[in-house]
C-alpha cells in the first residue's frame, strides 16, 4: 500500500493520558477523502504500525486528526506516540480504511463511546448533525478530566445530544447502557466503540434489544471472552497451492504460514483490525477476534487469521 508522509502539525493534551495528533500534508496533493468510522495505519517508529481512527473534520483535505490513549502496559505503540512524537516530526501513514461504516439514512442513530472509543464515535456524530439526522451519543469515561473532546462536544451545535456519563461506578455505568439500548427503534442503528470490558457490557446489552444487524461496533483491544479458552491442533489447507499445514493448539493459523515461508498481511495481531480477514473455502471458523461483525461470524465465509481458528479438524483457506 502507498505510504503517504504527514507533518505533525499540533499535539494536544485532550484529557488525562489522550493526545491528539493534527497531520498535516504538505505539497500539491490532498490527503484523500475518508467518511466517518475510517482509520488509518500509523507507523509510529521501530516498525510498530497502529490502527487510529479519524476523528478530525472530514471536509479538511489537508489534515487528519487522530487521538491516542496511553495505554499501560503499552505494545509499543501508544508509549512512542505519547513520548517520542513531537510537533514537527514526519510519519508515515496509510491511506484510510473503513470497517465501520455509518448508514447515513437510519431513522434513528445510538452513538455509544466509551473512554477513547469516542474518536470514531465523534466523527460519526458530526456527520449525523450535519446532515440533520436523529441521533443521542452516549458517552463514558472514567471522570471529567478522562473525558477527551468535552468542549469540542459541547460546542458542537450538537451538546443537547450528548449525554456525558462520568466516573460512574461500574453497576451504574451498565445501568447506563443498559438505558442507552433498551428503547430500539425501527429502522435506527447502534454504534459502539470502547475498551474491552465496557465492550463486552455494551455488545451483549445490544443485542438484547437490537437486530444484529443493526449493532455496529469496533473494539481496540483482543476480547477477553477468548483468552485462555481452550484450543485444538487442526490441519489448514491452502486451496490455491494445495499445500497442508499442521497448526498445533498452541500456535495460530498466522505464525505457521510465517514459519512455512508464505506471506499473509496482518497488523494488530489481536483480532481488532481486519487487516488478516481471508476467505475460507471450506470448514468451520471458531471466531476468536473482535473484528467481524455477529453476521459475518454466523455466515463463516471469512475468518482472521491471527486469532481464529478451526473448530473441526480441517479448514480450507483462500490462500
Ligand atoms: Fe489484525 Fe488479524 S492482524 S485482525
Amino acid at each position: 500500500m502507498t505510504l503517504i508522509n504527514v507533518q505533525v502539525a499540533k499535539v494536544t493534551q485532550e484529557a488525562e493520558g489522550i493526545r491528539s495528533f493534527l497531520l498535516a500534508k504538505k505539497g500539491l496533493f490532498k490527503l484523500p477523502p475518508y467518511a466517518p468510522g475510517a482509520h488509518i495505519d500509523v507507523h509510529c517508529g521501530e516498525g510498530i504500525i497502529r490502527q487510529y481512527s479519524l476523528c478530525g473534520d472530514g471536509k479538511d483535505r489537508r489534515h487528519f486528526q487522530i487521538a491516542v490513549r496511553q495505554v499501560h502496559p503499552s505494545r509499543g505503540g501508544s508509549d512512542l506516540m505519547h513520548s517520542a512524537v513531537k510537533e514537527g516530526d514526519w510519519l508515515e501513514i496509510g491511506s484510510p480504511r473503513n470497517d465501520f461504516p455509518l448508514d447515513e439514512t437510519a431513522a434513528h442513530t445510538v452513538l455509544l463511546a466509551g473512554g477513547i472509543g469516542i474518536t470514531p464515535i465523534i466523527a460519526m456524530s458530526d456527520r449525523l448533525h450535519a446532515l440533520g439526522r436523529s441521533f443521542v451519543l452516549h458517552y463514558v469515561t472514567r471522570s471529567v478530566t478522562h473525558t477527551a473532546f468535552r468542549d469540542r462536544l459541547c460546542n458542537s451545535g450538537y451538546g443537547d445530544k450528548v449525554r456525558f456519563h462520568e466516573g460512574l461506578p461500574a453497576a451504574e455505568r451498565d445501568a447506563v447502557i443498559r438505558s442507552a439500548l433498551s428503547d430500539p427503534v425501527s429502522g435506527g442503528q447502534v454504534y459502539m466503540c470502547g475498551p474491552g470490558p465496557f465492550m463486552d457490557a455494551a455488545e451483549s446489552v445490544a443485542l438484547e434489544y437490537w437486530p444484529a444487524d443493526a449493532v455496529n461496533l469496533e473494539r481496540f483491544a483482543a476480547n477477553a471472552a477468548f483468552s485462555g479458552a481452550p484450543t485444538h491442533a487442526f490441519q489448514m489447507r491452502l486451496s490455491r497451492t494445495g499445500l497442508t499445514l499442521d497448526v498445533a493448539a498452541d500456535e495460530t493459523i498466522l505464525s505457521v504460514l510465517d514459519a512455512n515461508g508464505i506471506s499473509a498481511a496482518f497488523s494488530c495481531e489481536q483480532g481488532v483490525c481486519g487487516t488478516c480477514v481471508t476467505d475460507v473455502i471450506e470448514g468451520d471458523p471458531d471466531h476468536r477476534d473482535s473484528f467481524l461483525s455477529p453476521k459475518q461470524r454466523c455466515a463463516g465465509k471469512q475468518m482472521c487469521l491471527c486469532v481464529s481458528r478451526a473448530k473441526g479438524l480441517e479448514i480450507v483457506l483462500d490462500l
